[in-house]
């Protein structure tokens, strides 16, 4: 409905991410340079476009001083951002602390850390104290700039608590509560200690989104078993008050994707790429380097791969972009040091003295790149062991264009409820059914190849026609045509 309407007399839309769509780098006393940042619930909303919407969120740095703060305020303004300043101590306790090392790992089935993994300077109710007061500082942010009649639409497990300290602030806003990661089943959530407040707390939405269907149904059957309210098909009923729960399946910009084939230096990459990577097919992987996404799984599925099939060694290349994530979490830490001794052991294993089977980047690309490194992939490997939704599958099938490549997709990636049918679905904990997909994949990529467009030709013979199929990978000029017919006859 907002469409045709100028942008000033659209609904104004407060987006609350605990990531801004920008990460701020510091270059002076008072100047910044800001990029973009990492992240599928980054890529998903900068393809909001219907509302006149502000960002509120953290910049993803420590600014101590008030020189410093005022400087990014201002640079964050022209990008319609606002900041949530958080120190270093909170910073630990609830975004390292109870975000990553509590809430994801739980959302994504991993269970919740044992108790050695709680450092001993981080308790889990100091950390579950620091959520609670990072989510009032956002909180009291979004206050501060809220106008009446504005939307405020709250974003993923960091701010669980934001739903309600938005109504304590004010019942009248009108409050969303979207999740990017899975909710997982009631008895998994049903572990964490503060299982009943968050869900209290979500519940003060007037509306919960759920990338999947059966994640809204995981929690509508939570806020049953553990808190004892009324699941209805709408939604949860307490008390005669009703929040609506949905599933909303994000997708991305794809006219972004296809309009940036045409751009000279995305084209250039295409052909720089097909030339080094000429008689090899291409199987690509892009990830966060994070547990969920399935990296070292995914990897030692190749290896299998490339052990039980010796002829496809020197034809086959896997380019695996993993992006550093939450560098300060030690588990993150343990897992990038398990990945670069997998693929150096692979590559020693099945590497020539011209080639090596894995190029692995510990680096995100800039987009140009990624869009043709997507259009020359003839295989791409998307195995999360869990997943809320998987845009990278999406801005692959985007990128095809005319290669028409396989996507390998892991079963638990809430995209494989989309993209399934067109898919090889595989369970990324099955290393030897990852490996046989793979040889599947590079074997339907190169049939289809082969194949190339079939067309039906009518053939005049000696007074009688007679009907031909053929296989090109051009059109063939429009019939009758005799020179056609001799050609292709
Ligand atoms: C996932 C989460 C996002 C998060 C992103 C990047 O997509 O759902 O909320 O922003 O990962 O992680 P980071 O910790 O760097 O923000």
């Amino acid at each position: 409905k907002q469409e045709g309407r100028p942008l000033r007399q659209r609904q104004r839309l407060l987006v609350v991410a605990n990531r801004l769509p920008v990460s701020a780098v510091r270059r002076g006393e008072d100047s910044w340079s800001l990029d973009v940042s990492a992240g599928g619930l980054v890529s998903a909303l900068l393809g909001v476009k219907e509302f006149e919407a502000k960002w509120i969120g953290w910049a993803g740095v420590n600014v101590p001083d008030e020189i410093g703060q005022k400087a990014l305020t201002k640079a964050l303004a022209e990008k319609r951002c606002i900041p949530v300043f958080l120190d270093e101590e909170i910073v630990d306790q609830y975004y390292n602390g109870y975000c990553n090392n509590i809430l994801w790992p739980l959302f994504h089935y991993l269970g919740l850390p044992q108790e050695d993994q709680l450092a001993t300077t981080r308790s889990f109710q100091s950390q579950f104290a620091a959520y609670k007061k990072a989510n009032q500082m956002f909180a009291d942010v979004v206050n501060e700039h809220y106008l009446e009649g504005d939307v405020v639409w709250c974003h993923d497990y960091h701010l669980m608590f934001l739903p309600k300290f938005l109504k304590d602030y004010n019942s009248k806003m009108k409050v969303g509560w979207f999740l990017h990661t899975p909710f997982p089943s009631s008895e998994i959530h049903r572990t964490l200690p503060s299982r009943s407040e968050l869900l209290r707390s979500v519940l003060a939405a007037d509306l919960i989104g759920f990338h999947t269907y059966d994640y809204a149904r995981h929690f509508v059957s939570a806020c049953t078993r553990v808190l004892g309210l009324e699941g209805t098909p709408e939604g949860v009923e307490d008390q005669g008050r009703l929040t609506r729960v949905a599933a909303f399946p994000i997708g991305i910009d794809s006219e972004r994707f296809i309009r940036a084939l045409e751009v000279p230096q995305v084209q250039e990459h295409i052909r720089e790429f097909k030339e080094r990577f000429a008689g090899r097919k291409v199987m690509l992987g892009v990830d966060r380097l994070d547990m969920i996404k399935g990296i070292p799984q995914k990897i030692l599925a190749f290896e299998k791969f490339l052990e039980e099939n010796p002829s496809w060694r020197d034809k086959v290349v896997l380019l695996q972009i993993a992006v550093p994530t939450r560098t300060d979490v030690p588990e993150y830490q343990k897992l990038t040091s398990q990945v670069h001794e997998i693929v150096g052991r692979i590559n020693g294993r099945f590497g020539t003295l011209t080639a090596v089977p894995i190029h692995h980047l510990d680096r995100s690309l800039d987009f140009h790149a990624l869009c043709a490194l997507y259009a020359v992939t003839d295989v791409a490997l998307v195995t999360s062991l869990r997943d809320g939704m998987n845009l990278v599958s999406y801005e692959f099938v985007a990128c095809q264009d005319a290669k028409k490549g396989v996507l390998i997709l892991s079963e638990f990636a809430g995209a494989a409820q989309s993209l399934g049918a067109g898919a090889n679905l595989v369970n990324p904990w099955n290393i030897t059914e990852v490996a046989n997909s793979i040889a599947q994949a590079l074997n339907m990529a190169s049939e289809k190849e082969r194949s190339g467009i079939s067309i039906t030709l009518y053939i005049e013979l000696n007074d009688t026609v007679v009907e031909a199929q053929i296989r090109t990978r051009q059109v063939p000029p429009p019939l009758p045509n005799k020179e056609a017919i001799e050609r292709y006859s």
